[in-house]
């Protein structure tokens, strides 16, 4: 690929396509050759590596069975629902757009929503955008996987939004092509075609879709996306499904899927919203070069891989004394910082004061459907007061801080948050984007570069700021800067076998099915035999009852919830044979689940 010095041949980087490679596994569950050593990296390769993955967003289409992000269908379908969004916004009256998805697929629809409702906003035109996450409010910060799993909460969420609406154009994210969620939602809006235009983005060809019975249900979510096809053909229903190839953490879909899903929809919104503000027609030049700018993101970010080695390495160092990393942010960058932080807990099974992301204004900035949610607990405290209050006072050099803020953010305001972190630690970061030639900010920055251990400044061309498309670029950089901290920390602490989570939560079916065929791959005992080790593991016993036998899969996955280290575990007693209590004990003694394994695996 143009501009990629490391080591991997073409053959390595489209391994994936061929049609032998893990045939049984839809795109997003697959293993992505390239990171197969992760594990073993050092920080450096790690971030190179994830450059790489990234990179494979934007291979060409290469007459293989798969779409890719810039593939003609793709921006074609990409400028009809530009032309549906532009109606909306021109006629808002009963009219609204709505996202909605699971974890970050949701957490990125809260983010795309509120800033192009700011962008509104700003030209005195009406908000059109809205948000459903699956699991409520709450679930933007922390992890609520089993919503996930019901069809019916789906559309109960969206008939509530679109409560009084004459004309909705419904966009469903699920990058697996699975949430039963999602696929409630585009059933109900397929029996609604007079109110609802449904939208399914995702990164699996349709076949790929999950065929897997949906429980009180008639459809799967592979029957809707069938019946999408069939009336995407008279544009009564669009599809969205370019592969953007496996993640570097097998099935970590907030990683590339995340970022694929903010750029096809920023794509396709910016495009409807220089259609309205200064009448520039939507067309597949405007969507395609507006595609093209987040490659350049891509090569701007990845340009600091030194940079971003050093963040690595410092916030591998804390989370492997079991200390702390934390995100201050300022605006937009600062959400990215609140959604990567939440989402170590379920992707790294992580405890939430591992990783804690806290932005400016609090509540206020976020704006978020429900308001504040302070009172449900100390996880939801985001605001840089409450890291002052709750944090400061124990911060300790272990600790790694990250200021987060581009040049039009209140440099005096940052200054002095640095100042009151340095007077704890010097373990002080800074992730900072500027513009070309902005030398007035640049004066105030050296004082806060003074500060920090490091800076990470990233800067954009004047282009950049004249075509409007910044604020995305930035974001998706940041994105990008904290999705390699927070990996790369977790995989420096040992948190990944190879380039799979072991220790993922077992709480909703996609995650239980993903456990299974995880502990058939490591530990090469069948299915029934990794599925009894699995159940030992989350109901703490060493006999099934043949009520624990004979429940479902959301009876397990329900109680699977209070359980700690149910795949490390089930992995032990299937590779040892010991009882659970032996298992347990080997993994206290080496909380390191790849090192508490390595020994049965060589
Ligand atoms: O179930 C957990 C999870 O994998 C999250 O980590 C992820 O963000 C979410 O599901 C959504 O997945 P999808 O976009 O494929 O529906």
């Amino acid at each position: 690929m143009a501009g990629l010095d490391w080591t991997y041949g073409v053959s390595t980087l489209r391994q994936w396509e061929s049609a032998d490679y893990e045939p049984s596994l839809p795109v997003s569950e697959k293993s992505n050759p390239l990171t197969r050593d992760i594990d073993r990296a050092s920080a450096y390769s790690i971030v190179k590596m994830l450059q790489v993955c990234d990179s494979q967003m934007f291979q060409k289409e290469a007459g293989t069975i798969y779409q890719r992000l810039l593939s003609d269908q793709v921006v074609k379908t990409l400028m009809e629902v530009a032309k549906r969004v532009e109606v909306i916004i021109k006629d808002p009256q009963e009219s609204c757009v709505v996202m909605s998805g699971c974890g970050t697929s949701g957490r990125l629809a809260f983010l795309i929503s509120s800033g192009f409702n700011k962008a509104l906003s700003q030209l005195n035109q009406s908000e059109v955008y809205s948000y459903i996450i699956a699991g409520g409010d709450r679930a933007l910060l922390s992890s609520q996987e089993a919503p996930e799993d019901d069809p019916r909460l789906g559309v109960l969420n969206l008939k509530k939004v679109c409560e009084g609406k004459k004309r909705v154009l419904f966009i469903g994210i699920s990058c697996g092509l699975s949430a039963p969620f999602v696929a409630g939602q585009l059933d109900f809006c397929l029996q609604h075609p007079e109110v609802y235009t449904p939208v399914l983005v995702g990164f699996n060809p349709a076949h790929q879709a999950r065929d897997e019975p949906i429980q009180d249900c008639t459809f799967t979510f592979h029957s809707v996306v069938q019946r999408m096809q069939e009336l995407a053909k008279s544009q009564k229903a669009f599809l969205i499904n370019p592969a953007v190839g496996p993640e570097a953490i097998s099935g970590s879909s907030r990683m590339k899927g995340g970022s694929a899903t903010k750029i096809l929809l920023e794509a396709a919104f910016s495009a409807a919203h220089a259609a309205t503000s200064s009448n520039t027609p939507i067309t597949h030049n405007g969507v395609l070069q507006h595609m093209m700018a987040y490659e350049r993101t891509l090569a701007v970010t990845y340009s600091q891989t030194d940079g971003i080695t050093t963040l690595v390495e410092a916030a591998g160092q804390s989370l492997q004394c079991s200390r702390h990393v934390y995100y201050l942010g300022w605006g937009s960058l600062a959400l990215l910082g609140l959604i990567d932080a939440s989402e170590c807990s379920p992707t790294f099974g992580a405890d939430y004061e591992d990783v804690r992301g806290f932005i400016r204004g609090g509540y206020r900035e976020l704006n978020n459907n429900d308001g504040p949610l302070t009172s449900l607990g100390p996880k939801f405290s985001i605001a840089h007061e409450d890291f002052l209050h709750l944090i400061l006072p124990c911060l300790t050099d272990k600790d790694t801080v990250l200021l987060i803020y581009t040049h039009s953010d209140d440099a005096t305001e940052v200054g002095n948050m640095a100042r009151r972190v340095r007077e704890k630690t010097p373990n002080l970061h800074a992730v900072y984007h500027q513009a070309d030639g902005d030398t007035a900010a640049s004066l105030q920055q050296d004082d806060i570069k003074k500060l920090c251990l490091s800076t990470l400044k990233i800067t954009w061309p004047q282009e950049a700021l004249v075509s409007g498309t910044l604020q995305h670029m930035r974001e998706l950089s940041t994105k990008l800067v904290l999705n390699a901290v927070s990996t790369g920390a977790h995989v420096l602490k040992g948190k990944i076998y190879q380039n799979h989570m072991i220790d993922l939560q077992v709480t909703n079916t996609k995650l239980y099915r993903r456990a299974t065929r995880l502990l058939q791959k490591l530990s090469a005992c069948p299915e029934e035999k990794c599925e009894e080790a699995l159940l030992k593991a989350i109901y703490r016993v060493d006999m099934l009852t043949l009520e624990m036998t004979s429940s479902d899969i959301t009876t397990h996955t329900c109680f699977a919830r209070n359980s700690t280290k149910v795949v490390p575990l089930a992995l032990v007693i299937l590779l040892t044979g010991w009882s659970l209590v032996e298992a347990e004990s080997h993994l206290k003694q080496q909380p390191i689940v790849r090192e508490a394994v390595a020994q049965w695996m060589w």
